[in-house]
């Protein structure tokens, strides 16, 4: 921990052991952050119609649980591009901790190892990568990091980046691709948030090429950005790349064609094209349009451990969640964070169990129904 940004969150939040799910955090989170980033961190884009389809769409799914069928030892262990996890839940990429909570990304990477979760780094965090992996590394033998890349057009920028995830031990790049322009999220103009208060930076970017500053209004975000760049990033690494924020199943196919590593289903958690359907809805339609040639991940919505066993039902290997982890690590820094994996992952053991499976792989399709046919 930085001693110096020690900060009054921790001190004055209550323990996070009074959190009995994890929606619970967020009211109290709110209470904590300046109205100005919670904004950020909770809202959508436009009209937040998708960000709020997220959730809905999860609600209206039923789990229809097997009966009598003798399992016993339960186990949620999952494997991910060849990195074990202790259950099928990962950490979405979010930029900026450092606005949640001091200890910022560093407490986020050690809950992640800690609870043996691949934590999806982000190119915006507010610490650079290599602290977080260091934490990482001191916290469990073995972690995962992956990092989240915006390809930037000036590709002797991305490899820069590139090179200096993979350096600091990353295992896989997540290529954030739903994002050729910002979103329009009305809470942040409405409050002129755009870009980091004085010395918050995007410590990632910093000192990869001259005079880089670290601001957020430095990062490019282009339309002209296309599978091309994808090729071209496979030359610079031999790291696995995953796509994220597929939500049109051909899409899903040209990633299969293109040899990628994996997928993640997202809608960016309903902040960029507002009216983008829930993932959850989509999931379906890009799991048949795969044939089971990649790992199809989701993010988006994911509240409870009953929404993990409904997006594996409906054919994802795993979920990463967004808001819970930031809204745990404004609360209780670490320790708010192992409690949101911890609680999320405890959820969908006991779900499985309800179901009557003792693993991820043995909930199946037959197993969902939507309200409307339950
Ligand atoms: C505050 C915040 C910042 C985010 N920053 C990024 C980012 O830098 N890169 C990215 O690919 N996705 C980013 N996302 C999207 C998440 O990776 C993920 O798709 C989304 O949060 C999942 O939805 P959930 O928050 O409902 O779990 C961000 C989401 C939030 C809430």
């Amino acid at each position: 921990m930085d001693e110096s940004v020690k900060g009054a969150a921790v001190d004055e939040s209550p323990s996070t052991r009074e959190f009995l799910s994890t929606r619970e955090f967020e009211p109290v989170a709110r209470e904590l952050l300046d109205p100005v980033h919670y904004d950020y961190f909770a809202g959508g884009a436009q009209d937040e119609i998708t960000l709020r389809a997220n959730e809905a769409a999860f609600a209206r799914l039923r789990l229809v649980q097997r009966i009598l069928r003798g399992r016993s030892a339960l186990d949620l262990t999952t494997t991910l591009l060849g990195h074990r996890t202790t259950a099928p839940i990962m950490l979405a990429p979010t930029a900026f901790h450092r606005l949640a909570h001091p200890d910022a990304e560093r407490a986020t990477a050690r809950a992640a190892a800690a609870a043996g979760m691949i934590m999806i780094a982000a190119m915006l965090s507010t610490v650079a990568i290599e602290d977080m992996a260091a934490e990482a590394r001191k916290t469990a033998d073995d972690p995962h990091l992956w990092f989240q890349l915006y390809i930037q057009r000036d590709m002797g920028f991305t490899r820069a980046l590139v090179e200096r995830a993979q350096d600091a031990g990353c295992s896989a790049l997540v290529v954030t691709g739903d994002s050729p322009a910002l979103g329009r999220h009305v809470r942040n103009d409405r409050n002129g948030f755009h870009d980091l208060p004085p010395g918050i930076r995007c410590e990632n970017l910093r000192s990869l090429r001259a005079d880089e500053p670290g601001h957020v209004r430095q990062v490019d975000l282009s339309p002209e950005l296309s599978w091309d760049h994808l090729e071209k990033l496979r030359e610079m690494t031999d790291l696995p790349l995953v796509v994220k924020g597929v939500l049109h199943p051909e899409d899903a196919r040209i990633a299969a064609d293109l040899g990628m590593a994996a997928i993640v289903v997202s809608n960016h958690g309903g902040r960029q094209l507002d009216t983008a359907p829930a993932t959850i809805a989509q999931l379906p339609r890009v799991v048949e349009a795969v044939e089971g040639r990649l790992p199809v991940l989701l993010d988006g919505g994911v509240r409870r451990g009953t929404d993990v066993a409904k997006a594996l039902a409906l054919g994802a290997a795993a979920v990463a969640v967004g808001r819970p982890v930031v809204w745990g690590l404004t609360v209780g820094g670490e320790e708010g964070v192992a409690r949101v994996l911890a609680m999320l992952r405890d959820e969908f053991a006991h779900t499985l169990t309800l179901c009557g499976c003792a693993t991820p792989a043995e909930l199946g399709r037959d197993m969902v129904v939507t309200e409307e046919a339950a």
